[in-house]
C-alpha cells in the first residue's frame, strides 16, 4: 500500500515540477529581454538552462567560460566590450539566432575584411593594385601610434595618410574606433580580436584579411533555449546579474 502512494506523490511533485517551469518558460518568452535581468527568479531560470545549451553547442569554440581565443579569432563573451551591438540581452539574442557572417538572409550584413596583399575590386569595376609589404608597415607603425605604443614616428605618418587613401576609414571610421554596427573593430584600444596584437598578427589581418564566423541557432535551438542562452551569455559579463548599461565600443 505504501510504494503506490509513495509513487503517486513523486508523480504528484514531477508534474507540479514540470507545470512551474513551463510556466517560468512561457513567462520567459513573454518578457521584454532587456528586463530580465532585473527579475531574479527569471534570471535563475534562464541562466541555468542556458548554461546547458552552452556548454553543448557554443562551448567548443568559445569555451566553457566564454574566453577568447586569439589563435582561432573568438572574442571574449565575459568581458563588457562586444564587437556587434551593445551586449544587450535582445542583441545578444539577435547574434545568436542568425549568426555572424553566417549567410542567413536575416543576419546582419557585416563588412568583411579585405586583404591587402592582393588588388581590390573598385567602385568603377577596377582593380586598386594591392599594397605593397613596406605600406602595409607603415599602417602598422600607425595603429602602434593610436594604440599609445612604441613607433617609427615617420612610418605612422605615412601611414595615416595611407589609412584614408587606402578606404581603411569606410570601415573602421576616421578615428580608427571601429564600427559595431558593421563588425568592423575598434583598431585604438588594446583589445585584438586576431593573434596577440603583435606587428606580425596586424600585417597578417591587413595582409590577408579575416572572416570570422559564427554560427546562426534559429533552426537548431528553439526560441525558448535562445532566450535562455543569451541570458547565460549576459551573465558572463554580469556576474551579479543586475541590468547595469552596456558598454558600448568594441574589441
Ligand atoms: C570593407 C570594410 C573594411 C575595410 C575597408 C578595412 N577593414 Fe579592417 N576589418 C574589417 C572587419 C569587418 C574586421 C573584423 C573581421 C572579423 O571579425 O573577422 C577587420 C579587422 C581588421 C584588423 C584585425 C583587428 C583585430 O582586432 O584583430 C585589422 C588590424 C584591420 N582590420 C586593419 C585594417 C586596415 C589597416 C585597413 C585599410 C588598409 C582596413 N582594416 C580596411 C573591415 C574592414
Ligand atoms: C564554430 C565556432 C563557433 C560556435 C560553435 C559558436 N560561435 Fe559564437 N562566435 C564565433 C566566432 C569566430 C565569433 C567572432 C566572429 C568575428 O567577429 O569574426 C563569434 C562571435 C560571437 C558573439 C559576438 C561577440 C561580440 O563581441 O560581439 C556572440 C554573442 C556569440 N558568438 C555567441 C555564441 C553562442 C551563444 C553560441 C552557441 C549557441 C556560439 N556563439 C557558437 C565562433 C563560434
Amino acid at each position: 500500500m505504501r510504494i503506490p502512494l509513495l509513487s503517486a506523490a513523486w508523480v504528484c511533485i514531477l508534474a507540479a515540477v514540470m507545470v512551474h517551469s513551463s510556466a517560468l518558460e512561457a513567462r520567459l518568452l513573454r518578457a521584454d529581454p532587456n528586463a530580465i535581468p532585473g527579475n531574479a527568479a527569471l534570471l535563475a531560470f534562464a541562466r541555468d538552462r542556458g548554461g546547458a545549451l552552452f556548454e553543448a553547442h557554443c562551448a567548443a569554440c568559445h569555451g566553457t567560460g566564454g574566453q577568447a581565443d586569439a589563435v582561432r579569432g573568438i572574442p571574449a563573451l565575459s568581458d563588457p566590450q562586444w564587437l556587434y551591438g551593445t551586449g544587450s540581452v535582445s542583441d545578444i539574442e539577435q547574434i545568436i539566432k542568425y549568426g555572424i557572417r553566417s549567410h542567413h538572409p536575416r543576419g546582419w550584413n557585416l563588412a568583411i575584411m579585405p586583404a591587402y596583399a592582393s588588388a581590390q575590386p573598385s567602385a568603377r569595376d577596377s582593380k586598386i593594385p594591392p599594397l605593397s609589404p613596406g605600406n602595409i608597415g607603415d599602417l602598422v607603425e600607425y595603429l602602434f601610434q593610436r594604440q599609445g605604443r612604441a613607433a617609427d614616428d615617420a612610418a605612422a605618418a605615412r601611414g595615416g595618410e595611407l589609412f584614408l587613401h587606402a578606404g581603411c576609414y569606410d570601415c573602421h571610421a576616421v578615428d580608427a574606433k571601429g564600427d559595431s554596427a558593421i563588425g568592423a573593430p575598434d583598431l585604438t584600444d588594446a583589445v585584438t580580436l586576431y593573434g596577440d596584437g603583435s606587428r606580425e598578427s596586424l600585417v597578417m589581418s591587413i595582409a590577408y584579411g579575416r572572416q570570422g564566423m559564427c554560427p546562426d541557432w534559429v533552426r537548431r535551438i528553439n526560441a525558448a533555449g535562445i532566450r535562455e542562452v543569451a541570458v547565460f551569455v549576459y551573465s558572463l559579463s554580469h556576474p551579479q546579474g543586475q541590468a547595469g548599461a552596456a558598454a558600448p565600443g568594441s574589441g
